[in-house]
């Protein structure tokens, strides 16, 4: 333990980054939500886009993205759970999004790349994702122009989903070769966030644990201090 911080001494928890999934919100006052999440300490809004096709659940697109856009600074975290992303991606950059995640099972490795190269030049992160059951090698050409992965912990489609402990193995070895910030969705709590990190996650997208307690700055606390 060093006795007094150098200049480099970053306490570990600070790195892991909790993404608030506005899933769990309540909608019927979204502003004050996404106020509160932001002052309670969140690094980012994951906004889930669902379109009752790849998931058998609808939610938002990117009208509702540009009026968060206006509620908050937090850089927006846009999930595309929809089939053909290609085709909604400009819009949803328009809305304001920093980040952008398509699935593996949506896109083809060209897709992606072109994807990319589009968000690229508007200073938009690219994620890809995969499912519980989809292997990691699925992702394997795409981790060279990716920003992000972010591994599903549930079946996506809705929050307050249980998390699907045999994910874990597939993130340590993700971790093993990838070196950029590895994001986990789904189920995510105090306990299974702590098992997440210890395999290698950076990013946290929690929805019920944060938007469903009391408190949603202790809630953040708390899984910014799994590491
Ligand atoms: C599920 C979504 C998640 C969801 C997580 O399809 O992608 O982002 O909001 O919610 P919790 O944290 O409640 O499992
Ligand atoms: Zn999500």
């Amino acid at each position: 333990m060093p006795t007094s911080p150098g200049k480099d001494y970053i306490p570990k928890e600070m790195k892991i980054k909790i993404a608030a999934s506005i899933l769990s919100a309540d909608f019927s006052c979204l502003n004050e939500e996404i106020r509160k999440v932001e002052s309670a300490g969140a690094d980012m809004l994951h906004i889930d886009v669902m379109d009752g096709h790849f998931v058998p659940n609808i939610t938002i697109g990117p009208m509702v993205v540009e009026d968060i856009r206006k509620s908050t600074a937090l850089p927006l975290d846009v999930h595309l759970m929809i089939e053909k992303p290609q085709d909604f991606i400009d819009d949803f950059v328009k809305a304001g999004s920093n980040l952008i995640t398509v699935h593996i099972e949506t896109v083809t490795e060209r897709k992606a790349r072109e994807i990319k190269e589009r968000l690229q030049k508007k200073g938009v992160r690219l994620g890809i994702s995969l499912n519980p059951l989809t292997a990691l090698h699925t992702i394997d050409k795409t981790l060279a122009f990716v920003d992000f992965v972010l591994v599903m912990s549930v079946n996506p489609g809705f929050g307050g989903q249980e998390f699907i402990g045999s994910v874990v193995p597939k993130i340590k070895e993700l971790r093993s070769f990838f070196k950029g910030d590895i994001a986990v969705d789904g189920g995510i709590n105090e306990t299974t966030g702590k098992q997440v990190v210890a395999a290698g996650a950076s990013i946290l997208a929690a929805g019920s644990y944060i938007f469903k307690s009391k408190d949603y700055a202790d809630s953040i606390r708390r899984l910014k201090c799994q590491a």
